[in-house]
């Protein structure tokens, strides 16, 4: 009998190479304690984080976590029921009501995480003999939604716009259309040239939907994302989003202006066949995304930040992700596995956490140091880390 594990031996393999050498596991470090949301004790030591999805810096907030607070005590740990039976509580009502304040938009359905709601919406609304027409750099949970449904699956080249048009141009006559695309691709934190994909689907009459969440919060002048950035956010019929990035605690939805959304709520099995958010996790959501409403000031901030390390980053030698800041993600480009998990822990050593990407996660099979800035890291905390990348860097030879 052939063991289904086989399957997995080339990265067992890869895996116990790279251990083998002493080098501390890349995948599976522990935060022993977390400060704040830069600061974290990691192997008993005070360590910068510049790999977390907090971009807003929501986690520690005061009335957050009183909200929190308050409603584990009024309605206990956990909802224990799916979003159409027991599970909608007064705050996921608050929560959705939340999202459509932040978004203008007409209609707001919360789910469990970002990952079902990519998987619910996209596999619902794109049937068989429909089309999905999506970037091929795009999220696992975009795939995962196409994957899940029956459509025809068509991926274009990376932020590609002629490819794009001449893609819808060959979908039969009368088709159903969805076009998927991302605000901001969280590998390299390079942004989508929204305005002219969303034109050029339009003009094919396709439905548009937009994962905004590694923009939410920080791009656009309302946090709204780069459609609201790029002045389109009209034209998009659906934005997906999470609360797991600038929100700070779990969780996705969709935000829409269609007529006919809620009927979404019946027939999309993510939402139906899984419990609802626990109840202190909505009232988390709901008052960080009220907060978030006024974050010009931390925007700007985060802004200045990502422009500082971007500049500080490419003045020391190192290769990026995108010629100048786009988002608060500043990907670092290693030349191979080995190169990038010696960086990661001489980084480690210094006192500062980074994400470690690789392949399949990452676009061109390459290995990646992913920066993500939040907007409680003071200018100082950016000259530190601005240090360590120096020190490191010459440590493992990545820079002269
Ligand atoms: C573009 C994108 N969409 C969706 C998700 C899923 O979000 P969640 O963590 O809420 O499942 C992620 C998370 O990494 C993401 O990067």
């Amino acid at each position: 009998m052939g063991d289904l594990f086989d399957k997995f031996q080339p990265l067992i393999d890869q895996r116990e190479a790279l251990l083998s050498t002493g080098l501390t596991d890349p995948f599976n470090l522990v935060m022993e304690a977390v400060l704040s949301p830069t600061v974290a004790i990691c192997n008993g030591k005070r360590t910068i984080l510049l790999g977390t999805y907090n971009y807003m810096g929501m986690t520690f907030d005061p009335d957050v976590i009183a909200a929190g607070k308050k409603a584990l005590d009024e309605y206990g740990s956990g909802t224990t029921g799916s979003r159409v039976l027991n599970g909608t509580y007064a705050g996921h009502k608050a929560c959705e009501e939340a999202l459509k304040d932040f978004y203008a938009m007409d209609h707001a359905m919360v789910f469990s995480t970002g990952y079902q709601a990519n998987l619910g919406i996209i596999s619902t609304i794109a049937g068989k003999d429909d089309y999905i027409v999506l970037d091929i750099d795009s999220h696992a949970s975009i795939y995962d939604g196409c994957a899940l449904g029956n459509a025809n699956i068509v991926p274009f080249r990376h932020n590609d716009v002629e490819a794009l048009e001449k893609r819808l141009k060959r979908i039969p006559e009368g088709a159903g259309k969805l076009v998927i695309l991302e605000g901001v691709y969280s590998m390299l934190g390079d942004r989508a040239p929204l305005k002219e994909m969303v034109a050029v689907s339009k003009a094919a009459g396709a439905m548009v939907l937009v994962d905004e969440a590694h923009s939410m919060g920080f791009i656009g002048e309302n946090g709204r994302g780069v459609a609201e950035d790029e002045g389109i956010i009209d034209d998009v019929d659906f934005i997906i989003g999470t609360f797991s990035k600038s929100v700070g605690t779990v969780g996705g939805f969709c935000v829409s202006n269609h007529p006919k959304f809620e009927i979404l709520r019946l027939v999309c099995r993510p939402y139906v066949f899984t419990a609802s958010l626990p109840p202190s996790v909505v009232a988390t959501a709901a008052t960080s995304i009220r907060k978030l409403m006024h974050g010009a000031a931390k925007r700007a901030h985060l802004w200045a930040n990502s422009q500082k390390l971007h500049a500080g980053l490419k003045a020391l030698g190192f290769t990026l992700g995108t010629d100048t800041p786009q988002s608060a993600i500043i990907a670092v480009i290693m030349p191979d596995l080995e190169k990038g998990a010696a960086m990661w822990e001489a980084l480690l050593n210094e006192g500062l956490y980074v994400n470690l990407a690789r392949p399949p996660a990452t676009p061109g099979n390459m290995t990646l140091l992913r920066c993500s800035l939040c907007a409680e890291h003071s200018g100082e905390q950016v000259d530190q880390i601005l240090g360590m990348f120096a020190a490191a860097g010459r440590a493992t030879n990545c820079i002269a």
